[in-house]
């Protein structure tokens, strides 16, 4: 009766398997998919400083310290590419967690598409 209850994103465990089931789907997609296989060659190197990224976003702690943003400024990627990378993050926590913290993953994740593509120059309202 109650193996569908989800726990919320509660220890350095649940950012592994968010970031692992997210870049398992990211991988997958037509879309976007290509455009990480480009760039990134060694996905046992990308995967630790997407577990470091979210580890310093939810809880504050670790390691991580790097300029985001600079990663993606020379992306050729446009408003598309962002809806589809939200619809895959958003999926990815929808699946594995509920409660406050998951939330605040999504709402930073929404937070960040958007600057990111206010920086990029791509209206983020555009259809
Ligand atoms: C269109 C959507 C996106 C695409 C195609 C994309 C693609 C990529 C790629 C290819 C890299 C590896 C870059 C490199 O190693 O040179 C990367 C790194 C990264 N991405 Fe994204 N990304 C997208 C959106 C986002 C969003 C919304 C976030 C924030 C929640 C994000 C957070 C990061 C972080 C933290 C890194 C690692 C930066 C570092 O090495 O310090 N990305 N992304």
């Amino acid at each position: 009766m109650y193996q569908n209850v989800k726990d919320d994103i509660v220890d350095e465990a649940s950012i592994k398997l968010m970031v692992d089931t997210f870049y398992g789907k990211v991988r997958q997609d037509a879309l976007i998919g290509p455009v990480f296989d480009a760039v990134v060659h060694d996905w046992d190197e990308h995967l630790p400083t997407m577990y470091a990224f979210w580890t310093n976003l939810i809880f504050r702690r670790g390691d991580y310290r790097g300029n985001p943003f600079a990663k993606h400024a020379s992306l050729d990627v446009g408003r598309e590419h962002f809806v589809r990378w939200l619809q895959l993050f958003e999926a990815t926590v929808a699946e594995l967690f509920r409660g406050p913290v998951s939330e605040q993953a999504l709402n930073a994740a929404k937070s960040i598409a958007h600057s990111f593509q206010v920086r990029k120059g791509i209206d983020p309202f555009s259809a």
